[in-house]
This record gives C-alpha cells, structure tokens and sequence, in this order.
C-alpha cells in the first residue's frame, strides 16, 4: 500500500467515545419518549450533531421546532460532555497508544479526521492534545461525514497528497467520505466493517501495523 500518512477517526477508533455518545442520546430519547437502540445508534457514527438528532426524531410522534431541535442537541452535548469529565489517558488502550507511536517511528505523518466539535478536548482528557500531525475537526467542517471535506482539511494540513492517505474508520459514512476524497479507507468495527466500499477490514487496530 503507497501510503504516508493515517488520518484516524476520533470516537469509537482512537478511544471508545461512542458509547457516551451512545448513553447521551438515549438519556434525550428516553426523556421524549422515542424509541431509540443500539442499531439506530449505529447510523449516527460519523454523524454530525444535528444530523444525529434529525435521525433520532424520525421515530418522534410530534414534530419540534428548530428552536426545541437547538435545545435537545445542547441538552444531549452537555450530558455528553459530563461524561468526557471522567476521562483520563487511562482510557487510552495500550494497543493503541503503542500502535500509533510505532507508526511514528515508521515515519508516518498523523492526523485526526473527526466530525466532532469536542475532539479537541477529548484529546486533552486522554493525553493526546499535541500527539497528532494535524487535526480537522466539527469546528473545521461545513459538511459532515459522507461528505469527504474533513479528510481533505486533515490532508491539506498535513501537506499530503490524499491519494497516499489511508483512513481508520468505524463509521460507513468515514468509510465512504475516506473513498470520496481519494484515500485508502480501513474499517474497524461499527457499521464500517464490510459494509462494501471499504478496502480492508482491520481485526484490531494494532494490525495497522501489519497492512502498512
Ligand atoms: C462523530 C460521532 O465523531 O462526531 C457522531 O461519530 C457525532 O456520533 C459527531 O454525532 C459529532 O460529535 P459532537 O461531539 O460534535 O456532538
Ligand atoms: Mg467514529
């Protein structure tokens, strides 16, 4: 694989985020009274955070006004973000710290590529806030994932071409961002996972080590 760079995505590939977003979102959709499960969840990975709301009130007997829809999003980010307080570099696994310090060795160039507004300090929380190459992030973006626009702010911050930029992704629509802008794209877990565009499933994260 020609490939010099490795743009990650964030929640659910460098740390396990997902499942306070996960929590977040159920607390909102409980409070409404909308069914919501760990399959409906699956479809807001890569998601922004509005768009993720406008997927959850699908199921919503009423309608809300954009105004109610504002308030649902912060109430879900502000439960979002008590549960980010507690995390530490503690929840960084080894597998992944040491795999990406052994890409560093290998000399690749490494950068965040998520649709989140609150990477940047989730990367404080776990030890990573000045780890990274490059980071684009929600605060970058004016389109989300499948739209391949942070993947190509990440490669235009790295100073890379995309076409030797690879992309670890749990999300589908990472997975089809990453091809929209010409990247390899690898799926690890979440709804990426042979979900057909992809061109590699990765067994774990550590096997980076072994497809590079
Ligand atoms: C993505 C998550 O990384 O960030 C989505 O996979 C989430 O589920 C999106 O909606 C936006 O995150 P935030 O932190 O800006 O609400
Ligand atoms: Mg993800």
């Amino acid at each position: 694989m020609n490939c010099k760079a490795v743009i990650f995505d964030l929640d659910g590939v460098i740390c396990f985020t997902d499942k306070y977003h996960y929590q977040a979102w159920k607390a909102l959709a409980d409070r409404l009274g909308i069914y919501f499960d760990e399959v409906i969840n699956n479809r807001l990975r890569g998601v922004s955070r509005m768009a993720s709301l406008e997927i959850i009130l699908e199921r919503a007997e009423k309608s809300y006004t954009e105004e109610e829809k504002l308030a649902f999003a912060e109430e879900k980010n502000n439960t979002y973000r008590n549960l980010l307080k507690n995390m530490s570099p503690a929840d960084l696994t080894d597998e992944v710290r040491e795999t990406l310090e052994e890409l560093r060795r290998r000399g690749y160039l490494l950068a965040i590529g998520s649709s989140s507004k609150n990477t940047r300090f989730i990367l404080g929380q776990i030890g990573l806030a000045t780890f990274f190459d490059a980071i684009a992030d929600g605060t970058d973006i004016t389109r989300s994932k499948p739209d391949p626009e942070v993947f190509q702010i990440a490669a235009q911050k790295l100073w890379m071409d995309p076409a030797l930029c690879a992309v670890v992704e749990d999300a589908k629509a990472g997975i089809q961002a990453a091809k929209a802008a010409g990247m390899t794209a690898l799926a690890l877990h979440g709804d990426a996972e042979n979900c057909g565009l992809e061109d590699c499933n990765l067994a774990s994260f550590s096997s980076l080590l072994d497809i590079l």
